[in-house]
């Protein structure tokens, strides 16, 4: 349609004609009704519904503390654990600064597991959400590398001896092994250039592939629409007069103020824990990386964070080489594998019903174990290694596995309950 013809703003009081100049320009009202005022999501909504927005809230908080952290931090590895310490005690205001980025970092994790986890409680990645879910999966990835990079800045022994690790698992990859690890390092150990490397990847890079892959994601829901806790299409039911969802409902204001309520409820657990437990117990800051990284002392105890902990403990669990290839080699590639699996869910799950309200109780006990055992290994993946512990990793990494692999047999032959024509509750 041309600009000219183009309707005067009308509804927003003195701003009428400053916005339908803005509209006759630039797609303003067509945008926000589009998304938000004309966008129709279905009314069924629940608690889990909160975690998409939430992760948003926190990937900005993230961003906005991350750029007062860069004016202070110094990336350099005679400088940087000193300028740590100089934000937690001489910037005005950077303790709340520092400890909002790293509880930050943490509850973006939380937000991502649980927002995940809704998607196999109602099948979300089915189709024809299959690019939704795969744009979630890079979105995933990224925030892992983002996590890693970030975790060495502050330079003390936990960021240099996990970056170590880490970075030494790519070493056994066979032949090009050795050369990746010292591409990525920059250096035979981890040093300066690895540290200005990690800087500039958390502070640029990673930061603008993740806000260009959740604009993906967004756009993608969007143009299919939001699944709901009774899995059912509310597309397919429409008012022939309107062409409105039957079971559909404005997502603002309808949705805005239930996410805003759910921002309230997440700030304020948020604060407690920024003012009362910012270390929590050393899960979200661990005690070693309060001492300078010293490349000559190794930790007794090294462990990842607690969001890489499940896929440590995979990595862990193999302990035995088989056909002749070295234990730490199946150990990595199993690692790898427990996250790329996940992309492959939408063409795995082969069940007639997508919410685990109509599924058979195959797929409902299938998801508890995985649950159970995913925690376990997070559990575990804390703690250093002893015989009973590998035994009881082992058999959570193989039920771990079994979950996605035997997906397409249980899926199909669990007894499913019919789906309704329209949502529920
Ligand atoms: C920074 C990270 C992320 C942000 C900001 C984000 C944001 C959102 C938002 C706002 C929604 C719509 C509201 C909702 O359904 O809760 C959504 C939906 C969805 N997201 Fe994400 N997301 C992120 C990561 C992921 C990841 C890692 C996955 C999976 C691998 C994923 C999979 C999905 C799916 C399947 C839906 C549709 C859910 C449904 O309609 O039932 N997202 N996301």
């Amino acid at each position: 349609m041309a600009a000219t013809e183009k309707q005067p703003v009308t509804g927003a009081g003195p701003f009428n004609g400053i916005l339908t100049w803005v509209d006759e320009r630039y797609p303003l009202m067509s945008t926000w009704k589009a998304h938000l005022a004309e966008y129709y999501a279905p009314k069924n909504f629940n608690f889990w519904y909160y975690f998409g927005s939430l992760a948003m809230l926190v990937l900005v908080l993230q961003i906005v503390t991350g750029i007062v952290l860069t004016m202070h931090y110094k990336p350099d590895a005679a400088q940087a654990f000193a300028s740590v310490e100089y934000i937690m005690r001489d910037v005005p205001w950077g303790w709340l600064i520092r400890y909002m980025h790293s509880t930050g970092a943490s509850a973006l994790f939380v937000c991502v597991y649980l927002h995940m986890f809704r998607a196999m409680l109602y099948g979300s990645y089915r189709k024809p959400r299959e690019l939704l879910w795969i744009f979630g999966m890079l979105i995933f990835l990224c925030l892992m590398a983002e996590g890693f990079f970030g975790y060495l800045l502050p330079w003390g022994q936990m960021s240099y001896w996990g970056a170590q690790v880490i970075v030494n698992l790519f070493a056994a990859i066979p032949i090009v092994g050795p050369d990746i690890a010292i591409w990525i390092r920059g250096d035979y150990v981890v040093s300066d250039a690895t540290l200005n490397r990690f800087f500039a990847f958390h502070v640029i890079a990673v930061p603008l592939v993740l806000l260009g892959l959740v604009a993906a994601h967004l756009l993608a829901l969007h143009e299919v629409g939001s699944n709901n806790p009774d899995g059912i299409e509310i597309k397919n039911l429409k008012d022939p007069k309107t062409g409105i969802p039957l079971d559909g409902i404005p997502f603002h204001p309808y949705y805005t103020v239930k996410d805003i309520f759910g921002a309230a409820v997440f700030m304020f657990v948020f604060a407690v824990i920024v003012f009362f437990a910012p270390e929590f117990g050393g899960y979200l800051l661990e005690y070693n990386n309060f001492i300078a990284a010293d490349p000559l002392r190794t930790p007794q105890h090294i462990a990842p964070v607690w969001y890489f902990t499940p896929y440590y403990s995979i990595l862990r669990s193999f302990t035995v080489n088989f056909f002749w290839i070295d234990a730490k080699i199946w150990g990595v590639a199993a690692m790898g594998v427990s996250t790329l699996i996940f992309f492959l869910l939408p063409w795995l799950d082969r069940s007639p019903a997508k919410s685990i309200r109509y599924r058979g109780p195959i797929y409902k006990t299938a998801l508890a174990v995985f649950v159970v055992c995913f925690l376990i290994l997070g559990y575990l993946g804390t703690l250093s290694v002893n015989e009973g512990r590998t035994i009881v990793a082992q058999i959570c990494t193989a039920l771990y596995f079994l979950f996605f692999l035997l997906m397409p047999w249980y899926t199909t032959i669990d007894k499913c309950m019919p789906e309704p024509e329209r949502v529920t509750k």
